[in-house]
């Protein structure tokens, strides 16, 4: 059985009053059976890590570099987020592949590189609303599919986000036949790549304006194991809530 996941992506936000709402979450959910994760931004990553303990609650990074350490002013790598208390990390976001121009070689060599410093990695992919009403939605998923996950995939230590970009952010979301459908495409695909244990181990989540009044709906959808979600895991009581709803479905 897949563990289901909450993933919540702070993106830029997050100051050192912040750490009260995770605290806040830790305590509410100190029994989950869902996997939780928090991660906030590099910054507050080993302060979260001090407050947290060994609490339920898990920490992640949003990004890392494709090579170890050297001459990368301003970047950070996978083994600093390990060492600052991550367990995941993020890769392929795609306001990382639009505001960074990076492509599914860069996604997949990040997602090395969280491997080899011991972290989990989030490859996130989705399509564009100009693609989807072109009806090559799938096809783009094959591709970011194919492109971004190295071939030593596990169901340990990858989970996909399924995250189109036209509902990050934008209070607008798939209908829950778009979102199974192409739940079941990455299923069969991951299947067909790593063999059906792998296959079958492996998480997919959906993002994109998952709320604590839709959070139900999604999660009923066949082979959606989770979320990624943005602006509704920044305050304790809404991320509470979808955390809930993943717990009863
Ligand atoms: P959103 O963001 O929940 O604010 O739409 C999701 C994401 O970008 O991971």
């Amino acid at each position: 059985m897949r563990r289901k996941l909450a993933a919540g992506n702070w993106k830029m936000n997050g100051l050192n009053e912040a750490l009260a709402e995770m605290q806040k979450l830790a305590e509410s959910h100190a029994d989950s059976t869902t996997e939780i994760l928090l991660c906030p931004p590099a910054t507050l990553l080993s302060r979260a890590a001090n407050t947290l303990g060994d609490t339920a609650i898990i920490l992640g990074g949003q990004d890392c570099h494709a090579v170890k350490n050297g001459a990368h002013t301003g970047d950070i790598s996978a083994d600093m987020l390990a060492d600052a208390g991550a367990k995941w990390v993020i890769v392929g976001h795609s306001e990382r592949r639009e505001d960074h121009d990076e492509h599914n070689e860069d996604v997949r060599a990040k997602a090395n590189a969280a491997w080899e410093a011991g972290l989990g990695a989030i490859i996130c992919l989705g399509e564009s609303l100009a693609q989807r009403e072109a009806a090559n939605t799938l096809d783009i998923i094959a591709g970011q599919l194919a492109g971004s996950i190295p071939d030593n995939a596990t169901a340990e230590n990858l989970v996909i986000a399924y995250e189109p970009i036209w509902a990050i952010g934008t209070g607008k979301v798939p209908t829950l036949a778009q979102i199974g459908e192409v739940h079941d495409f990455i299923r069969a695909r991951m299947e067909r790549r790593f063999g059906a244990g792998v296959g079958r181990g492996i998480r997919i989540l959906y993002g994109g304006s998952v709320k604590p009044d839709n959070a139900t709906e999604i999660f009923s959808v066949p082979n959606v194991d989770g979320a990624l979600v943005g602006g509704a895991s920044l305050k304790a009581a809404d991320f509470s809530q979808i955390i809930d709803a993943l717990e009863a479905g």
